[in-house]
């Protein structure tokens, strides 16, 4: 709900609230007029101290021209080819081990975003805490930048494991049935740095608390999506974005994915279920991670898609030759019989390299209404 008192002729005093169970106007993400809501995902920027911080894994020619530098060139890139409504960063936005102050990388490694003016999202990683700043800090610094929808953890869950578990709403195309709805559901959770607890090795995972909080979000978002008016047969699509792929990245080989993988999945040792909550909860179609720079394919498991980004930034591990790269994502609403816009009829994407054109590559269906089984393109588009 909004309400608005017009104070003078130029300046008017809105305040916002959240109606149970609706569409959170305040957050006022919603579909164009053209049906299309696009997000750019960038994964592992690994920003450090900027212009004074070497590129990793570049050929010899390159590397002396190189720095964080280039990070910020393929944002400003990227934002201009594609032009997306969001920018969500999928953590190790900052590489802590080599910033020398934490607050002051965040700053420089989303100042292009922010200079965008568009709304952008981040999740941590598992490198974001090693500076100054510690996991509850790097999210309360990335909160209180301009134009983000990140939050550091939802009110209505009193206690959660991590900082940064939040979902934004994207709502329909104003003016038509699906106004006040939100028709695209996007989770963010934080996957965690390594595990705390000592006889389990390795890399953190989706805790109980996060999956419950995701559990009761994704049901009460199902409940208003099916609710009147323009009540549906079932839930909103919803995307998941978080740094560490699931246990389940493992599942797929050459033959049914698409993309490569160049390394092994670097998941938890464990598997604390989040996959299995996703299926069991209906709506989430595709989860995106990065963690692993060399792997970028999406592949299908029990109709969800897992999918990596592959590595984005220049300070980060990569393979000398083989171009950094982002990925989009992209949903249509379908057309009413009355002309207007209705739902979401198809979930896209593609990937983008950071070469002369942008080069896309790639391109794919993930989710679509009407055929159970996606179509796959190889090459879409130009620059
Ligand atoms: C990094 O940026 C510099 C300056 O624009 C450019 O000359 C160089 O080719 C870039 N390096 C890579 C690996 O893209
Ligand atoms: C959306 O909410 C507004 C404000 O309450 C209302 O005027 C409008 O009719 C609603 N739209 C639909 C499609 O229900
Ligand atoms: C992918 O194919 C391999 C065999 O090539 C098979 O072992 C695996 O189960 C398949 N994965 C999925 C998710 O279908
Ligand atoms: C994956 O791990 C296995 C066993 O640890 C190893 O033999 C293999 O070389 C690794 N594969 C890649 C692509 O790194």
């Amino acid at each position: 709900m909004k309400e608005c008192w017009k104070l003078t002729t130029v300046a008017v005093l809105c305040f916002f609230w959240v109606p149970i169970g609706g569409f959170a106007v305040e957050q006022q993400l919603r579909f164009g007029k053209n049906g299309e809501f696009k997000i750019l995902q960038v994964a592992d920027m690994h920003f450090a101290d900027g212009k004074t911080t070497p590129c990793k894994d570049v050929l010899p020619s390159q590397a002396a021209s190189c720095s964080d530098l280039n990070t910020t060139a393929f944002v400003r890139r990227m934002i201009l080819a594609e032009k997306p409504h969001l920018i969500v960063f999928t953590g190790d936005n900052i590489f802590g081990l080599d910033a020398t102050d934490a607050a002051k990388s965040l700053n420089a490694a989303f100042a292009p975003a922010i200079s965008s003016n568009i709304p952008w999202a981040a999740v941590l990683g598992n490198h974001d805490q090693e500076s100054t700043l510690s996991r509850e800090g790097v999210m309360k610094h990335i909160v209180g930048l301009k134009n983000t929808l990140a939050r550091v953890n939802p009110v209505e869950a009193h206690i959660i494991d991590g900082f940064g578990n939040y979902n934004i709403e994207v709502g329909g195309v104003k003016g038509s049935g699906f106004e006040n709805k939100s028709v695209l559901n996007l989770y963010f959770l934080d996957s965690g740095d390594r595990s705390t607890v000592s006889s389990i090795p390795g890399y953190g995972w989706i805790k109980p608390s996060q999956q419950l909080w995701f559990e009761r979000t994704s049901a009460k978002l199902r409940r208003a999506f099916m609710d009147k008016p323009e009540a549906q047969k079932g839930p909103a699509p919803g995307l998941a974005y978080f740094h560490i792929p699931l246990p389940e990245f493992a599942s797929f080989d050459s033959t049914n994915f698409t993309g490569v993988r160049q390394e092994n999945i670097s998941s938890a040792s464990v598997n604390s279920g989040f996959f299995t909550t996703m299926v069991a909860a209906g709506d989430v179609k595709a989860a995106f991670t990065g963690h692993d720079h060399l792997n970028d394919f999406c592949g299908k498991l029990n109709n969800i898609q897992l999918c990596y980004a592959g590595g984005f930034g220049y300070h980060a591990y990569g393979k000398a030759g083989w171009a950094r790269r982002a990925r989009v994502v992209v949903a249509n609403l379908e057309k009413t019989e009355k002309g207007g816009w209705g739902a979401v009829k198809s979930i896209k994407t593609w990937k983008r390299l950071d070469d002369k054109h942008l080069t896309a590559i790639d391109g794919q269906v993930l989710w679509s209404k009407t055929s159970a089984e996606p179509r796959r393109k190889k090459q879409i588009g130009g620059t």
